[in-house]
């Protein structure tokens, strides 16, 4: 018997989605016959993601929110429970923010800001969005960590450690959850080119120092991409929003039905054995 992934009828929260992973992903659910109910902190962004959704004949609709802060992620899920008529079926926390500055020149609010979104963030969306699908005994909740919380690197310290919290509150998440027959997951993307990276390859171009402010040419981030980046990748390439979409999908998915507390890399092999 073949193995279609099929939401049909089903309600997706996610958050983050205006661009990158997390817009990659809301494509991805709805591709799958799922409506998508998007939170993010750019409006903008945001809705131009509900008009390509809504484009592919799936309902869609948006709630502007910082996840740091709990009354708006209170307010999203709510508005995203009443979009879906009363059940949700899955939700993934894919917003988050980098940190390029090295930790012996970072100050307290950059600190700050990073725990903020990747630990506050998922923090609340399991105060609100899981207490949901707990009161319904249904669905599944995804977290998206990163590899970097699978090794405190010499670079990128904070955002290293802000995920490693983030995979911690998915195991935590995933036995509170547990009893409710509802399921939790962490999604650990490897390396793939988004606007994010475009920071890291400045930072690594600057020396980590946030004090060089100077300009990176796009023939220089390049040659760090060729060079330092894809180099440290096993399978010798980068992976694609569509490669961390699939496996969100498929966690989220019935398939995945006996996998909870886990936290699945995509990543070439990046950090095989971690
Ligand atoms: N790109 C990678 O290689 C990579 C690797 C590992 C993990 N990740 C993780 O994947 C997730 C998505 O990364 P990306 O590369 O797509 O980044 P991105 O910067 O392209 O997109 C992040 C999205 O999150 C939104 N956002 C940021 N802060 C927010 C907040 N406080 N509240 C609500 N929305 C907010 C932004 O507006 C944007 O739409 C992040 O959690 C990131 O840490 C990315």
């Amino acid at each position: 018997m073949g193995m279609d992934i099929d939401f049909t009828g089903k309600t997706v929260l996610i958050t983050g989605a205006g661009r990158g992973l997390g817009r990659d992903m809301a494509l991805q659910f709805a591709d799958c016959g799922a409506d998508v109910y998007l939170g993010n902190r750019k409006e903008e962004q945001g809705l131009a993601v509900v008009k390509e959704i809504e484009a592919m004949g799936r309902r869609a609709g948006f709630t502007r929110c910082d996840v740091s802060k709990e009354e708006d992620v209170a307010k999203l899920v709510a508005d995203a429970v009443e979009f879906a008529g009363g059940t949700l079926d899955v939700i993934v926390n894919a917003a988050g923010v980098m940190s390029v500055e090295d930790l012996m020149y970072t100050s307290d609010p950059e600190i700050e800001r990073v725990l903020d979104v990747n630990v506050v963030g998922p923090a609340n969306m399991i105060k609100h969005g899981l207490k949901v699908l707990e009161d319904q005994r249904h669905g599944n909740m995804i977290i998206v960590s990163s590899i970097a919380a699978r090794d405190g690197g010499d670079m990128l310290q904070i955002y290293n450690a802000s995920k490693a919290a983030a995979s911690s509150l998915v195991q935590s998440a995933a036995k509170m959850a547990a009893p409710y027959g509802v399921r939790v997951n962490g999604i650990l993307p490897g390396i793939i080119r988004t606007a994010m990276w475009d920071q890291i390859l400045d930072g690594m171009a600057h020396g980590w120092n946030p004090a060089d402010t100077s300009e990176v040419t796009p023939e220089k981030r390049d040659e760090l991409w060729e060079k330092s980046v894809q180099a440290m990748i096993p399978l010798g390439h980068a992976q694609t929003g569509k490669d961390i979409a699939y496996a969100t999908v498929f966690m989220a998915s019935d398939y995945a039905s006996e996998i909870t507390g886990e936290c699945l890399a995509i990543d070439g092999g990046t950090t095989s054995g971690r």
